[in-house]
């Protein structure tokens, strides 16, 4: 028996150790957020009542990732503190049960690491930091503004995937193609049913990171989850600045596809929130609102009663 099959929920059916250990980039300086970002970190900004950073921290341990490093820069330790201990909250909350529940599950979700990325040069460059805490194993990342929605998951398959092909995996999503400079673009033909089973899988065949609407190859945008092999490292080594004059995530794996790696990518239909500017944060907030148990009910009837009043400026009655 091999190290790996022990432990058969890590083994995927062709033997590949699945990957355990999850990274999210979140240095950034969210310049969009202005000046609430100032000294919050994006990260921060709450959804209802739990920060976005836990709903994605919360998507990689609903995957069976419990190993989790954030790449942290200046003025964001705060980001750590929301997973720590705090005994003397803990305390205070003795009669409350189910604060107590909430604030314990933040402390009880994920072994969380930290490390530095001192100049934010890319997305490749911050993902290039991982390294010493993931060897050469393969890895999640998960981008820090964007999650799914939990009853629609993509990781699961992603890193099944990947334990099959022991290459890079992706997941796209259908954008507007007048959005394609936004994102990573990708051009792709079908696997037919090589991968029955499993959601939508596609072969990558080219990448380019934030093409005009002219130069895009298809409306396919990568969406923040990457599930990469750990010869990633030394594609980011050697990937030159480029969109925006950072190093890109997206370049160093066009290297790897390129040298022979095979690239593959989910194609996802489910709900995507993105919190990374304000209109899709404001879009995540109402949409998770109007679902929660607790609040939806009565929020969904104040939303409609203002949407269709003067105060909206929508239809007056
Ligand atoms: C990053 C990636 C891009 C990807 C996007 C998804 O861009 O570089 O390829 O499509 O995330 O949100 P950013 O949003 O950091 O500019």
């Amino acid at each position: 028996m091999s190290e790996h099959s022990a432990n058969p929920s890590a083994t995927a059916a062709a033997g590949r150790p699945r990957a355990v250990k999850a990274v999210i980039p979140a240095a950034g300086l969210a310049t969009r957020f202005l000046p609430a970002t100032k000294a919050v970190p994006k990260e921060l900004l709450p959804v209802v009542d739990r920060p976005v950073l836990q709903y994605i921290v919360e998507e990689a341990t609903q995957a069976g990732i419990s190993d989790v490093l954030l790449i942290t820069g200046r003025g964001k330790t705060s980001m750590v503190d929301h997973f720590d201990r705090r005994p003397d909250l803990e305390e205070r909350l003795a009669k409350k049960p189910e604060l107590l529940a909430a604030v314990k599950r933040t402390e009880e979700l994920a072994a969380i690491y930290t490390c530095r990325q001192p100049e934010q040069l890319g997305l490749g460059h911050a993902v290039g930091f991982a390294e010493s805490h993931v060897g050469d194993a393969p890895f999640a990342v998960l981008l820090g503004d964007e999650f799914v929605k939990p009853s629609e998951p993509l990781l699961p398959a992603m890193l099944e995937l990947q334990a099959r092909t022991g290459g890079v995996v992706l997941a796209f999503f259908e954008v507007d193609p007048a959005e394609t400079s936004r994102y990573g673009i990708a051009s792709v033909e079908s696997t037919g049913d090589e991968f029955a089973g499993l959601a939508e899988v596609v072969k990558v065949t080219g990448l380019v990171e934030k093409p005009s609407a002219e130069e895009a190859p298809s409306n396919l945008a990568v969406l923040g989850r990457y599930v990469l092999p750990g010869r990633v490292f030394d594609a980011i080594r050697r990937t030159e600045p480029g969109s925006g004059g950072e190093i890109q995530l997206t370049d160093a794996m066009e290297i790897l596809r390129n040298e022979g790696v095979p690239v593959h990518a989910i194609v996802y239909r489910g709900t995507r929130y993105d919190t990374g500017m304000p209109l899709g944060y404001l879009q995540t907030v109402v949409q998770i609102a109007a679902e929660r148990d607790d609040l939806g009910a009565e929020f969904r009837k104040w939303l409609a009663d203002f949407v269709n009043s003067d105060a909206s400026g929508g239809p007056s009655t």
